[in-house]
């Protein structure tokens, strides 16, 4: 079988790490980066570290606008995928790569397969609520990670070619979690209490008071708040005049290689975030969740008790942080790591029907 997997933001090397593994014994993988991610810190990192295949095909798209990003990565894209042929095509997640892909590949003759599909965070201001939709009602094959996704999907009308096969990131966090060794941190010391925060959401990052009370928020927190800053929220601060007051309330430092995220999320007594991906990581580790955004995605790990959203107002942010206690049960909301092996025997069923 032959997939040709498109990737091209941070969170997407870590799902492909899953599955590429699964893939690379039996079958051919066609990697193409698609360049939305650029700087060393979010994406080469990822390759080095989760042993991902050099991609076999880099596109060098970089940062633009929606429309001028998604379109330089299909018309790159078309071409791969008419010399290539490859039996399937497979994204992940819900970014503009993901988008390209998709929309590529539906008008193409491969099997469409999505990675991380029937998520829904219902609003539509959100550039991922587009990216997933369509590509969800593009797909052949979907990949729900629970009941939850995959109940939403036949809500929709989509009930051919969906399955659940558990989350793909948390494979990918179970491998490097035994790998980890304790040297990790030559460049700070990790205080024994800390709050743990990310913040890139175009929502946070693209209106002054949102980051300005997040920011706030962090101040009025009586434990020190380490703050991996994504590119786009350090320019943010910057051109809000906020990067002062960002310096004096945190420790803001670049964007850490995952394994250092992962322990970092795991020693922290609360993670506050508006990252989709941190909001899993945060439950699989046992920390408790404050969700910067009004909605959210990954809706179980609310109802279960472990996140809560809060938006960005800054005294619900102090509130639920000062708050944030583990829950007295966990359940088993997006299956027990092995994802990836689910897909890939999918995969190759689907393969040898269509032969
Ligand atoms: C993208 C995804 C988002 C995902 C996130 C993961 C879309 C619409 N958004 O958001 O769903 O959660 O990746 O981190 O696909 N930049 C750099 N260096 C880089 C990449 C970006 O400095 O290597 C800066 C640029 O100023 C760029 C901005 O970040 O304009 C935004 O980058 P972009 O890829 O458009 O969106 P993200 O916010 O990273
Ligand atoms: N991550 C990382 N280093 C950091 C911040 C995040 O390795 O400094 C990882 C994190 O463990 C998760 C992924 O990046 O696996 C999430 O990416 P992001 O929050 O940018 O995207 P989202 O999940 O919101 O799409």
């Amino acid at each position: 079988m032959d997939v040709l997997s498109v990737v091209g933001a941070r969170p997407q090397f870590v799902k492909a790490a899953a599955v590429s593994q699964q893939l690379q014994d039996d079958h051919e993988e066609i990697m193409v980066h698609t360049g939305q991610h650029y700087d060393a810190e979010l994406s080469e990192v990822f390759f080095d570290e989760l042993a991902l295949p050099e991609p076999d095909f880099h596109l060098g798209i970089g940062s633009d606008t929606h429309a001028r990003q998604t379109a330089a990565m299909m018309t790159e894209l078309e071409q791969i995928v008419d010399d290539e042929s490859p039996d399937v095509v497979l994204v992940y997640g819900d970014t503009n790569s993901t988008l390209a892909g998709a929309l590529v590949a539906a008008k193409s003759s491969p099997t469409l397969a999505h990675v991380e599909a029937g998520l829904r965070s219902h609003d539509w201001s959100m550039p991922e609520e587009v990216n997933r939709r369509i590509t969800d009602h593009c797909s052949d094959l979907l990949f729900a990670p629970g009941s939850h996704a995959k109940d939403t999907l036949e809500q929709e009308g989509i009930t051919e070619g969906v399955f659940i096969s558990g989350d793909v990131m948390y494979d990918t966090l179970l491998q490097i979690r035994d790998e980890l060794c304790e040297s990790e941190f030559d460049e700070f010391t990790v205080p024994d209490e800390y709050v743990l925060a990310t913040v890139h959401r175009a929502k946070n990052t693209d209106t002054r008071d949102r980051l300005a009370a997040i920011i706030d928020a962090f101040e009025q927190l009586s434990v020190p708040v380490i703050f991996p800053a994504h590119p786009r929220t350090v320019a943010a601060l910057n051109e809000y005049g906020l990067w002062e007051r960002a310096t004096a309330a945190t420790r803001i430092i670049d964007p850490v290689n995952y394994g250092q995220f992962i322990k970092l999320v795991e020693g922290a007594a609360c993670v506050a975030t508006d990252s989709g991906g941190v909001q899993k990581e945060a439950f699989y580790l046992d920390t408790p969740c404050v969700t910067l955004r009004e909605t959210t995605e990954w809706i179980e790990t609310i109802d279960a008790g472990w996140n809560t959203l809060v938006g960005a107002e800054r005294e619900q942010i102090v509130d639920a942080v000062r708050a944030a206690a583990d829950p007295p049960a966990k359940p088993d909301l997006y299956g027990s790591g092995n994802a990836a092996v689910r897909i890939v025997s999918q995969l190759e069923r689907q393969v040898d029907c269509a032969d």
